[in-house]
């Protein structure tokens, strides 16, 4: 490591134990767990709307207090994870249940590694019109190419649709070779076929494998980053091998290889969407699988609830809301007006959290540190900042109302000079591994899921034939 590289990991470890301390102070008075025992089934619990309060399985991923302002991984603190691990031993620790040996993690590091080479999805993939689709749509879509692409279900239909019209090379323009690279787009290189894993049918996984989920994991980051290629209008890349799957996200995105900081930042971002209880986007996922769909369906339902702006989506609607708001002196004003409308501040507020969000505790300072370096951000971080001291000092006294994940996470993908319609498709290159690990875990105890509504319709009603009403 030089000492460019150590710096930056020294800077943001430092960062992130700072908060942590800081969050164990302010909340150390706050009550301790509760509802952390295997419970008798069925249980006892007060439902409010949106299934709050419901208690649907019990699990031992990851836990969250929303007083304390924890969030936990299979026992490990969020905040230790972010200062020591990276997104493949968090990864694997959710999927597996434990940390990784040295060995295990570098067996897991090279499947992933190999699972990143997806250029038969990407050509499918480019025969959709994908530069104009909602990034989430698109990526949704490309978990289903992956299906049809890395299972045996659907073969017979497989044939019928492995090549579709504009996916032939001739009709794809050819990609411009980015600045600093020998090859440009890897379905197009000499000899690349032999680089990446055979596409034939030897390779092809039960939906129902633990190999599915490696797959996901790995193959959501580069749809993600195909997608964005697409958007700038260029190609996907391969990705290299001297990176993880944090690096090669960045670098199959922009065709640069990432700094050593840039790499750390994404890998602690990654680090800290992993996993969050059970979150509309986890439920769907859970939902899909216990009708026993498969996997890559119910990974995909999980990319269609977190498209929403009060779930992920939010990270895209805070950027919006600080340009409207244009600058820190404006901010003022603008709440004035916000809260006078009953308006909801995107990036605040919290089902579970009562306290700091501390995925934000560590976002906020990052965000600070990288707007620090960047002319560009730092205006709309000086916006966000003011908007947070003004929503603290009303909601957060009010209603417990802080920021969450989402607000800062936008200001530090944009540093490192992402689009803003992309933030959504990062969250699900992380949250794929608490999704699988959840989705794999209720497997094991499988019971369909089926509430119940109340029903508070009329009876009785008389059929009146249409031409009489
Ligand atoms: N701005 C202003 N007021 C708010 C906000 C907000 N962002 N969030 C909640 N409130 C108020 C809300 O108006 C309500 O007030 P009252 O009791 O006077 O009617 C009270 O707080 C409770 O709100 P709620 O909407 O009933 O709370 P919820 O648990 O159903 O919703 C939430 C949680 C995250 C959807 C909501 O806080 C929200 O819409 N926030 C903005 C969107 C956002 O940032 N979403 C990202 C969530 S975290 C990451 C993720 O899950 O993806």
């Amino acid at each position: 490591m030089n000492s460019d590289s150590a710096r930056s990991e020294d800077a943001i470890t430092e960062l992130i134990l700072t908060a942590k301390a800081k969050a164990y102070e302010e909340t150390d008075h706050e009550p301790e767990p509760n509802l952390t025992t295997a419970v008798d089934w069925p249980v006892e619990c007060s439902v409010g709307p949106g299934l709050e309060g419901a208690i649907a399985c019990e699990s031992k991923i990851g836990y969250v207090n929303g007083s304390k302002g924890w969030l936990i991984y299979r026992g490990y603190d969020i905040f230790d994870l972010c200062a020591r691990s990276s997104f493949e031993e968090v990864s694997y620790l959710l999927l597996h249940g434990a940390l990784p040996t040295a060995d295990e993690l570098a067996a897991f590091r090279t499947a992933l590694y190999a699972r990143l080479f997806i250029p038969e999805t990407q050509r499918l993939l480019l025969s959709f019109p994908v530069q104009d689709m909602n990034p989430m749509a698109a990526l949704r879509l490309g978990t289903n190419l992956m299906r049809q692409k890395q299972t045996y279900r659907d073969r017979r239909e497989l044939d019928a649709f492995g090549a579709p019209i504009a996916s032939d090379e001739d009709s794809i323009a050819m990609e411009t070779v980015p600045h600093g690279e020998r090859r440009p787009v890897y379905e197009f290189a000499p000899g690349a076929a032999d680089r990446g894993p055979s596409p034939e049918p030897s390779t092809l996984v039960a939906s129902e494998e633990i190999a599915s989920c490696y797959n996901l994991i790995a193959g959501v980051s580069s749809v993600a980053a195909t997608i964005g290629r697409v958007r700038a209008g260029r190609l996907p890349l391969e990705p290299i091998p001297e990176l993880g799957l944090a690096g090669n996200y960045l670098y199959m995105l922009t065709g640069r290889r990432p700094s050593p900081m840039e790499e750390r930042v994404m890998d602690v971002c990654l680090i800290l969407h992993a996993d969050h209880g059970m979150n509309a986007s986890t439920f769907a996922s859970m939902v899909v699988a216990s009708t026993l769909s498969d996997i890559y369906l119910a990974i995909g339902s999980g990319i269609s609830a977190l498209a929403g702006p009060l779930h992920g989506g939010a990270n895209v609607e805070v950027i919006k809301t600080l340009d409207e708001i244009g600058s820190a002196d404006r901010v003022v004003d603008w709440y004035k007006k916000a809260s006078e409308n009953k308006r909801k501040i995107m990036g605040f507020g919290h089902r579970v959290y009562k306290a700091y969000d501390p995925r934000a505790r560590i976002l906020g300072p990052l965000a600070e540190l990288l707007a620090s370096q960047s002319e560009t951000v730092r205006p709309l971080y000086e916006t966000a900042a003011a908007l947070e001291r003004e929503v603290v000092s009303t909601l957060g006294a009010e209603k417990k109302i802080f920021p969450n994940v989402d607000f800062y996470s936008g200001l530090v993908y944009q540093s490192m000079g992402i689009p803003a319609e992309l933030y959504t498709t990062i969250f699900a290159v992380s949250r794929v591994s608490g999704w699988c690990a959840r989705v794999v875990e209720y497997l094991e105890n499988n019971r369909i899921f089926r509430p119940r509504a109340i029903y508070t319709g009329s009876f009785g009603e008389n059929y009146v034939p249409v031409e009489d009403r």
